[in-house]
């Protein structure tokens, strides 16, 4: 099969922001007890962080993490989490149906992002809690005042404020599924009170308002209609959430998901251009896919109620899964204009990328890959391209790609999937306007069996370099394989 793809130095999408590579850790299963956290582990640090969990992160460079949900956030009192861990109270967690030790809060999560080297957006409770917390949590984390939450901090041994930037106005608050469910009018008053209050106290922070839980919700479109009357003077982003599964076992027809992706991130853009030309507004509202993964292999899991570090949502990803998450993390670069912010859901154990055993090895999944190359090598300014090739169904084509251009090192990376199961692709690029291109490398990620998993014994599925030696970049050809993820680099 036969592709083009042209790129021309002076057509652009727009810069990309680092924080759409960022993930999520949510209090859910072993995510922290027993994912980011063990205390007695062989690698813990002092604070009992699993540092070969925080080398993995580092090894993906996450920039930013949102904390600590979820549908957790939706009933959890951020002052059970603070302070003498031997007062914390033990509390019932109906999200999850867990019990929460509150070991691990605030505090200890951001100590544990820095020495990640990510930021953290911190979620606040609109679900069972009120905008006061909200704004006790903010002044908690942010303020030099000489006040009630500021010394609190202080107390607990945090001289200088966190300074967290990123907030979100709580999780999912759409779903009937969420502690404190509201209808769009609920939701859109109480945001919109928390978020004035909030920027009282601190002008600088970045505030996230919740959009539909996924595009198929039958409140989707009305939601952030309504939402945005109320709040599109006060926030500074929309929420966007999605999972797929390949539950039909049709991987074509899975492969396609990142299309439907693409819609509802250019149909919540539509809608917030929608709101920002009836109230005749300067400001535009951006995007935060803040949750997106494929989610399904442990759909309909029957777990023990009450228990705390029970493992949950642990997903094991095969090869396809890499393949669409690869495809998804191209569509985020692609309408980088206007995402903003995006978080893998979710990071460590839970629907994760890294996994680990209790007292034992970290290790790898699929999903990983893509991830990783992405954060590392999607940084720069995405090129508006133009793609030339077959399609299958309803007008999918075969080829999925992104091409970022990073001016300071002089590099053009493209990243591309080739959709077909049957055919490889000989993908001719054309690259106007930067003069003489040099291969620089080319990573494949490729599994015969689409359904191949790793695991803590086998990287079955890994990048594997390939040469890309005789591809000088203009009007030359590069082989892609039949159902693979491609990384291309070139200098100039
Ligand atoms: O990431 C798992 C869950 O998915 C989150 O808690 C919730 O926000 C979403 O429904």
């Amino acid at each position: 099969m036969k592709a083009k793809l042209i790129v021309n130095r002076h057509y652009q999408i727009g810069e990309i922001d680092k924080r759409i590579y960022g993930s999520f850790i949510e209090h859910l299963g072993r995510a922290v007890y027993g994912g980011i956290y063990e205390p007695g582990h062989k690698t813990a640090d002092e604070m009992g962080f699993r540092r070969d969990v925080i080398d993995l992160v580092k090894q993906a460079a996450v920039p930013v993490v949102r904390y600590p949900g979820g549908n957790f956030v939706s009933g959890y009192d951020w002052e059970d989490g603070i302070g003498d861990k031997a007062k914390r109270p033990k509390r019932i967690e109906c999200a999850w149906q867990s019990i929460e030790t509150n070991e691990i809060g605030i505090d200890e999560f951001q100590a544990w992002a820095q020495r990640a080297g990510a930021e953290v957006m911190m979620a606040v409770n609109l679900g069972t809690g009120a905008p006061a917390d909200a704004k006790n949590l903010l002044e908690y984390c942010n303020m030099e005042t000489d006040t009630r939450y500021a010394n609190m901090r202080r107390e607990n041994g945090f001289e200088k404020p966190f300074g967290i930037k990123l907030w979100c106005l709580g999780n999912e608050m759409d779903g009937p599924w969420q502690m404190g469910h509201k209808t769009a009018e609920e939701y859109g008053r109480i945001a919109a009170e928390t978020a004035k209050l909030m920027k009282w106290v601190d002008p600088e922070i970045e505030l996230v308002v919740c959009g539909s839980s996924n595009y198929d919700m039958p409140t989707f479109g009305e939601w952030e209609l309504t939402v945005l009357q109320h709040t599109y003077d006060l926030v500074d982003y929309i929420s966007l959430h999605q999972y797929y599964g390949n539950q039909a076992n049709d991987t074509p027809a899975f492969l396609a998901r990142s299309v439907h992706m693409d819609r509802f991130i250019k149909g919540v853009v539509a809608i917030c251009d929608a709101v920002k030309a009836k109230k005749h507004a300067q400001k535009t509202i951006n995007l935060s896919f803040d949750e997106w993964n494929v989610w399904y292999h442990s759909n309909g899991e029957k777990l023990a109620k009450w228990q705390t570090g029970q493992p949950q949502l642990e997903d094991i990803y095969t090869f396809e899964d890499a393949l669409l998450v690869g495809c998804m993390l191209m569509t985020l670069q692609n309408n980088c204009d206007r995402v903003k912010l995006a978080c893998l859901a979710q990071l460590v154990n839970v629907i994760a990328p890294i996994m680990t055993e209790n007292g034992g090895r970290a290790w790898l999944q699929t999903t990983f890959y893509p991830y990783m190359y992405a954060s590392l090598y999607g940084r720069g300014t995405t090129m508006r391209t133009v793609a030339e090739c077959d399609c299958y169904g309803e007008s999918i084509p075969y080829l999925e790609s992104s091409v970022i251009h990073n001016e300071e090192k002089r590099e053009l990376t493209v990243f591309a999937v080739n959709r077909s199961l049957e055919a490889d692709m000989e993908l001719a690029l054309s690259f106007e306007g930067f003069g003489e291109l040099l291969p620089v490398s080319h990573v494949e990620l490729y599994a015969d069996d689409l359904k191949a998993t790793n695991s803590a014994d086998a990287q079955v599925v890994a990048p594997v370099a390939r040469d890309l030696s005789g591809c000088k970049g203009a009007g030359q050809s590069v082989s892609l394989r039949k159902h693979s993820w491609n990384m291309l680099i070139f200098r100039y």
